[in-house]
């Protein structure tokens, strides 16, 4: 029985993809993605009536990064997931694609999350999709400003607490319990359904999962939700293994990594300037599934990584590059001929305040509009 059901839920999938195959003269990859739902619906909780509410999320590339494998030699190999390539930036919209359909089926008029920014920005733009209202908690003078014009642009009312994300996250839990407003933060339980979707992608590239999945926490939603994805595939058979999930912190926000909340969470990687985890049990719980390890990795170190991801010409955001630094810094614990992937949970162009305050490359300016100069200033 089981059996049978899995091979239906094979061929539903099949026939939910659109491949080169069933669109004539479309080059292969560039076939019409219909958004994360579609693709794998027989994996997610939908029905033929839930609203799907998509801006054809998902689909990322998985990116060989060699310089980053050459720092590590002995034939592994290193790619990272781009996920900053989703339609508001980051990973975030894979899970608020499932979470604001199914909000949308159950009635909801308003939906309200706590953010250091793109939770804030897919929230928003999904609701606006929808039809609903966004309302949003950040942390004040902590938002990179991408973010925020983003959060705006799509309309939702945006609320700066003199507080943290931590704060801001009990606050919007208590709003969701007393008011009629849906929270769309990862504790709802779609949202990781979601975004598991990354890991699906990531096997079905591959062809089986990485030796290592190296990821960014915060609330650790994202974490768990790979896992939740590798284990449902693994179950089905498409990979024969699973992957040990390291997961990165920012040592000033290292919760996971010390074993208790930290009251002052502080870091440069604004994304993950979290205290006390909303899924601190999960990620535990992973880690211990996985044989993975929390570890924490400094604000230096994760400049580096993105210094060298942009020579990669892959632009990340800081918290994102710490996937690639926490990498980095465990580099003799990889075996030979590993497989390794990164994810790359944001868009650099979200935050140019870090590009700019952080790179070693500077423009000349106040040249003379004149072609001489302009060839001399080239070096010719
Ligand atoms: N990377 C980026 C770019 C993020 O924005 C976040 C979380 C994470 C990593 C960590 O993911 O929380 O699932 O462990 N950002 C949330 C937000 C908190 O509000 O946008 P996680």
């Amino acid at each position: 029985m089981i059996n049978q059901e899995l091979t239906t839920e094979k061929q539903n999938a099949k026939s939910n993809i659109l491949t080169s195959e069933s669109i004539p003269h479309t080059p292969r990859y560039v076939a019409n993605w219909p958004g994360l739902i579609e693709a794998y619906r027989p994996y997610l909780p939908v029905t033929e009536t839930t609203p799907v509410i998509t801006l054809q999320e998902g689909n990322t590339p998985l990116i060989p990064v060699p310089s980053i494998a050459a720092e590590i030699g002995r034939g592994v190999q290193v790619y990272v997931k781009y996920d900053g390539l989703n339609p508001t930036g980051s990973f975030k919209d894979r899970g608020m694609t499932m979470a604001i359909s199914k909000a949308k089926e159950e009635g909801a008029e308003a939906v309200i999350c706590a953010s250091t920014g793109n939770t804030s920005a897919a929230a928003a733009a999904y609701a606006l999709r929808a039809g609903m209202k966004a309302f949003v908690l950040i942390p004040d003078g902590y938002v990179a400003l991408g973010k925020l014009a983003q959060a705006l642009v799509y309309g939702a009312e945006v609320l700066a607490i003199k507080g943290n994300f931590d704060q801001a996250l009990d606050i919007v839990r208590a709003l969701a319990k007393n008011y009629p407003v849906t929270l769309v933060n990862s504790v709802n339980p779609y949202r990781l359904e979601g975004q598991k979707t990354a890991a699906f992608e990531v096997v079905d590239k591959l062809g089986n999962a990485p030796d290592w999945l190296c990821i960014p926490v915060g609330n650790a939603g994202n974490i768990t939700a790979y896992w939740m994805g590798f284990c449902q595939y693994h179950q089905i058979g498409k990979c024969d293994r699973l992957p040990r999930m390291m997961g990165f912190q920012a040592a000033g926000s290292a919760p996971l990594v010390v074993g208790h909340p930290v009251a002052h969470p502080d870091t440069l990687a604004t994304a993950i300037r979290i205290g006390n985890p909303a899924n601190w049990e999960k990620a535990i719980s992973v880690e211990q599934a996985s044989q993975g390890s929390f570890n924490a990795v400094t604000d230096e170190e994760i400049l580096h990584a993105y210094r060298l991801l942009g020579r990669e010409g892959v632009f990340c955001e800081p918290a994102s590059a710490a996937s690639v630094a926490g990498l980095l810094k465990l580099k003799e614990q990889v075996k030979d001929n590993a497989t390794i992937v990164c994810v790359l949970t944001g868009n650099g162009l979200k935050d140019p305040d870090s590009a700019m305050a952080n790179t070693d490359n500077h423009f000349k300016s106040g040249i003379e509009p004149n072609l001489e100069v302009v060839a001399h200033t080239m070096g010719f």
